[in-house]
């Protein structure tokens, strides 16, 4: 198991990040190596997974505080959590049904703070959040670039950065995602010089992950 960025390490094709936790979030794969447990990361279940085989850095480090958009049952949130194992996770998900599991995903783990709220308003969670190093968005909608802006300009440090996993269909299923992808771009610019970007096929089709830091 060789170490390929700060908290994700890599055997052969597969992915993994160290378990802070016993618990199996998504049946994935646990490895014992050396008197320590890894958590295969599977790719086709998670966007950030899928930058990572795709070649992106995410650079988030052990003790970084990340603000995350979309958390639905937290199998992504569950690998974040494992790579800041000295800082924590702000999961935000207004589905109750699907938050259910991100609470309970939560429970087994110290680091993981539930936020059932509208990531559209982002003043619904002032109360709890305080300035985060990372924010990452994985809100399938159309207004996906307003709602990662909105929640940076409240909640992310100067020195921070951003990330959004950008679903072409969810802002428009008749033009092409290239299009897409270029408005989105022009949009997140004003604030943002995007740092990284790579399409993530094969994992998900018509997707665009962006890695960028405040102007
Ligand atoms: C594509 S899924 C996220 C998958 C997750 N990031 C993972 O990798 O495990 C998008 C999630 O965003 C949630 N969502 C959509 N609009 C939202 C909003 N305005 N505020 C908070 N969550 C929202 C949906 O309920 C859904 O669970």
């Amino acid at each position: 198991m060789k170490e390929i960025q700060k908290g994700i390490y890599r055997d052969g094709e597969l992915i993994f990040t160290e378990a802070a936790s016993d618990q199996k979030v998504y049946g994935e794969n646990f490895i014992q190596e050396n008197g320590r447990e890894f958590r295969r990361w599977e790719a086709s279940r998670s966007k950030i997974g899928a930058a990572v085989q795709n070649g992106v850095e995410l650079g988030i480090k052990e003790d970084d505080e990340v603000l995350y958009l979309g958390a639905a049952s937290g199998t992504t949130v569950s690998h974040v959590s494992d790579i800041v194992n000295q800082g924590s996770v702000f999961a935000v998900e207004y589905s109750e049904t699907v938050a259910r599991d991100l609470v309970e995903v939560a429970e087994s783990r110290e680091n993981i703070a539930p936020v059932i709220a509208d990531a559209r308003n982002p003043e619904e969670y002032e109360e709890v959040l305080k300035p985060v190093d990372v924010v990452f968005q994985d809100i399938s909608q159309k207004d996906q670039a307003e709602i990662l802006m909105k929640n940076c300009r409240k909640y992310l440090r100067d020195s921070g950065k951003a990330m959004i996993a950008i679903k072409a269909q969810s802002v428009s299923s008749s033009r092409r995602p290239e299009e897409v992808f270029d408005e989105i771009k022009e949009k997140l610019n004003d604030m943002f010089e995007i740092q990284q970007e790579t399409l993530l096929d094969p994992y998900e089709t018509d997707h665009l992950f962006l890695v960028m830091s405040p102007r």
